[in-house]
């Protein structure tokens, strides 16, 4: 289903991930191999009873929805495992990935968590032996044929695969309030360049419309308003080089994204510091401003709240992106020594499964993971990311934990914070450098 363009544009730096996370494993870890848990399919007997404790950051009004949908479809087959819901809330796992870190160490070891393939998966869990192998459960269940190649190669090392993922978000999503902008005589097109989309947020502000919605209280949220607005800026082939050291973090296109983000802060809302980021989605839907460039979890929220595609509200492909999809996407993993592996194995069945897919993916936004889910049960935005997936260039998320390693995601994450108060190019781009340096690439 992939053409060789997308494996190739995924597989280098994937490789880069093995090359970087393969320094960092320590030394007393046990491998993947040594893990306690049941290693595939035929371990999957089913369970009698017992807890299932699922870890994830999914608290949000279309999260919540999306990860019940998922609940009812594991309740359905294994109705006497008890479901124990642990989440922290946080967008984009910020709050949830660190006291996951600290449970991990002390050995109180979730059954299963959400994690985000490449470098998130391989460096923060397989590397340290916090996850076990799922590689016969793909096997018994015949997922290596419809489970894209890239994707597997994401979540595999040294031969083994340790996730299974549930849907593919496209990140670099521009979502617009319809109904406002029409008021304001506006119509966005198939694309919006960043030219555009000045040309339409200037009158916005003199017509007193707050042109951009932004919910940076998790940092992230606006770092990933950088992101996108860098690969919309330096385009996906040099994007996809700075993970591999050929493109370097002071490149001039790299400093003109940051000026273009710059300009884009000036048009944010007063309060985003204050939003988290499905308040400013909120805010969006309410006509408190016009767009948000978001992955498209964006899009479980206006279901949630029962709005339809193309009715309420539009999208297009944040400024510049258009012919790139930014993976960010889902999966989870079976706990490497926790209190109920076989619970675990079976809650990844049920995720990999066809309808599970399909029953989650239309309330969260994303894409099924597999290739064969009925389009038909999917909306009109669902099938425009899909055809985006199949035909436009791959590029891996930082701010979602695929791109680079985790210090380097911190790294963007403190950068941003002190560029958007000094707004200087020179000083963010040089610690960029520094930080990719320090990380392992090159530069
Ligand atoms: C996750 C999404 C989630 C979003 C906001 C991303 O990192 O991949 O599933 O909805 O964060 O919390």
């Amino acid at each position: 289903m992939l053409s060789k363009r997308i494996l190739f544009a995924l597989s280098f730096w994937f490789v880069l991930a093995l090359a970087v996370t393969g320094c960092a494993v320590p030394a007393a870890a046990p491998s993947g191999e040594e893990a306690a848990a049941p290693a595939g399919g035929e371990a999957a007997a089913p369970a009698g009873g017992g807890k299932l404790e699922v870890f994830s950051w999914w608290t949000s009004g279309g999260e919540a929805a999306a990860l019940q949908a998922l609940f009812d479809a594991y309740s359905a087959q294994y109705p006497d495992v008890e479901i124990i819901n642990a989440t922290v809330a946080g967008g984009g796992g910020s709050a949830a990935r660190g006291v996951l870190q600290t449970r991990l160490a002390g050995g109180d070891v979730p059954d299963t968590w959400q994690v985000h393939p490449g470098f998130e998966l391989i460096g923060q869990y397989v590397d340290p032996g916090y996850v076990a192998p799922v590689t016969s459960l793909y096997e018994a269940e015949g997922w290596n044929d419809v489970v894209p190649e890239a994707l597997r190669t994401m979540m595999t090392k040294d031969g083994e695969i340790y996730q299974v993922t549930v849907g593919v978000h496209r990140g670099n999503g521009f979502w617009y309030n319809k109904q406002l902008l029409a008021d304001n005589g506006i119509e966005v097109g198939a694309t919006l360049s960043v030219d555009e989309f000045i040309a339409i947020a200037d009158p916005l502000v003199a017509a007193g419309v707050t042109p951009l919605c932004v919910g940076d209280s998790g940092i992230w949220a606006t770092a990933q308003l950088f992101e996108n607005t860098l690969l919309g800026t330096i385009g996906a082939e040099a994007y996809n080089g700075l993970w591999d050291g050929s493109v370097r973090f002071d490149d001039p296109g790299v400093k003109q994204a940051m000026e273009t983000y710059g300009k884009m802060l000036n048009y944010q809302n007063e309060d985003h510091s204050a939003l988290s980021w499905d308040q400013a989605v909120k805010k969006l839907m309410e006509g408190g401003c016009a767009f948000n460039s978001m992955g498209d979890w964006a899009y479980g929220e206006f279901v949630n709240a029962g709005l339809t595609d193309n009715e309420e509200f539009g999208w297009v492909s944040h400024p510049g992106t258009a012919g790139s999809f930014m993976i960010v996407a889902d999966g989870f993993p079976v706990g490497n020594g926790s209190a109920n592996p076989e619970n675990a194995l079976n809650w990844l069945k049920v995720i990999g499964s066809k309808e599970a897919q399909e029953a989650f993916n239309p309330l969260k936004g994303s894409i099924c993971a597999r290739t064969d889910c009925d389009r038909a049960k999917f909306g009109v935005y669902h099938n425009w990311s899909m055809d985006s997936f199949a035909n436009d260039a791959l590029v891996p998320s930082v701010v979602h934990g695929s791109a680079a390693p985790a210090d380097f995601q911190q790294a963007l994450n403190d950068a941003v914070t002190v560029f958007v108060v000094d707004k200087n190019v020179d000083a963010f781009a040089d610690a960029l450098v520094a930080a990719a340096q320090s990380s392992g690439f090159g530069q």
